[in-house]
């Protein structure tokens, strides 16, 4: 299955299936058709999310998602899809079909790779869509609305993707660690304790355009240079338990004899404590302009995206627990360093996460690797969890 979905790519040589893509919808539809074939009752949401429901609320919700990043790997988000479907697969063949509601949802936009913008579509489930959302652009300058219209979905009725807290009655996800963690103690499963939370800004550096051949480098004002000095800060505010990243840059106008004269970039920027990355992003503000000032550019740090760390319902951290010792792991407790959609999810009810281990820690990357054996372990504890769910 997983191999099926990682051939849905908009590239023959590399994997990418961004939010409302033709890809993302034929891997919609498989997931569908996969969801049917356990019996589920299956439907898609004014937002493209695949949603297979059993039961009446309020239902267990169990999901992950199916788009992913430029150059992807074949398991961040689609894994969890595929185990929520072999897990209840299995409830279903075994004759166990639990006494409680169930939904599994296939999420739509979590890797924030066509749209600046992330989680949206588990927000909207949650019921906090920010109706702004709809007017951001992709790269082609398609809005996110445009792109919901021509996947003949209709923007004005995002409200109907939200379910009610009643109808809710936790939330689990399954997805490998992205990190080094699991393989460092040699144990296949764990529980996640929190995510961490993260704050994205978008740094605009104006300086002046310019001939290459002619103006001399004491009277330039070079945008690019600029914007490199705040890549090398941002470096420098990372230390042990705080990461800084500066994913993408842009320079214009763009050519091999013209100094830039406009660079924007962004940073994104993530640790444990909401305070600590407060005070760090104010420190890195003062900074670009001190950097702006002296080379007399001007700059603008704008925050497109802020995110808490989210805890981890602690009983169901101890039921997942339960569940791994059930199937003979031992259950590692660890935070994580990426985002899900359990952020958004944990406006509406308690969240839990179980994470696969995955090698070396390598993630957003085609060399990605969880092993089936781990997988089926997986699987086989998140089906003990569902067996034993209590609500929390
Ligand atoms: C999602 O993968 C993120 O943590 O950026
Ligand atoms: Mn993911
Ligand atoms: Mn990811």
């Amino acid at each position: 299955m997983l191999f099926e979905l990682a051939a849905i790519s908009a590239e023959p040589e590399r994997l990418v299936r961004l939010y409302l893509s033709p890809e993302y919808r034929r891997a919609a539809d498989l997931v569908s058709l996969w969801m049917r074939e356990t019996g589920l009752e299956v439907f898609e949401d004014a937002l493209g999310n695949v949603r297979g429901r059993m039961g009446a609320a309020p239902r267990l919700l169990i999901a992950s998602h199916i788009e992913t990043v430029i150059d992807a790997g074949r398991y961040d988000g689609t894994m969890g899809v595929v185990a929520a479907i072999l897990a209840y697969d299995t409830l279903v063949r075994a004759n166990a079909k639990p006494a409680f509601g169930i939904e599994l949802i296939a999420f739509g936009d979590e890797e924030a790779s066509r749209f600046p913008t992330t989680l949206s579509t588990s927000a909207a489930l949650a019921g906090h869509f920010e109706p702004k959302t709809l007017a951001l652009k992709d790269s082609a300058g398609v809005t996110y609305a445009e792109a919901l219209r021509a996947y003949g979905k209709n923007p004005d009725e995002v409200a109907s993707v939200a379910l009610k807290p009643h109808e809710a009655s936790a939330y689990v996800e399954l997805h490998i660690e992205q990190g080094p963690v699991l393989e460092a103690k040699n144990e296949p499963l764990g529980v996640v304790t929190a995510m961490i939370g993260q704050t994205r800004l978008m740094i605009e550096v104006k300086g002046e355009a310019g001939h290459a051949g002619t103006v001399p480098m004491n009277l330039r004002r070079d945008a690019l240079a600029g914007a490199a000095e705040m890549t090398i800060a941002a470096e420098k505010t990372g230390h042990e338990g705080l990461v800084a990243t500066v994913g993408t840059i842009e320079a214009r106008p763009g050519a091999v004899n013209i100094i830039p004269g406009l660079v924007r970039f962004t940073l994104d920027l993530r640790t444990a404590s909401d305070e600590a990355r407060k005070k760090a992003i104010a420190a890195y503000r003062h900074e670009c302009e001190k950097i702006a000032a002296k080379r007399k550019l001007d700059v603008a740090v704008t925050v497109t995206h802020e995110i808490p760390t989210t805890p981890c319902d602690a009983r169901l951290q101890d039921q997942l627990a339960a569940a791994i010792e059930a199937v003979g792991g031992k259950p590692i407790r660890l935070p994580s360093g990426a985002a899900h959609d359990g952020m958004s999810m944990a406006k509406l009810c308690p969240i839990a996460m179980l994470f696969v281990r995955c090698k070396r820690g390598v993630s957003h990357n085609p060399a990605e690797y969880a092993s089936p054996g781990d997988m089926g372990l997986a699987i086989a504890a998140l089906v003990r969890f569902i067996e034993r769910f209590e609500k929390p």
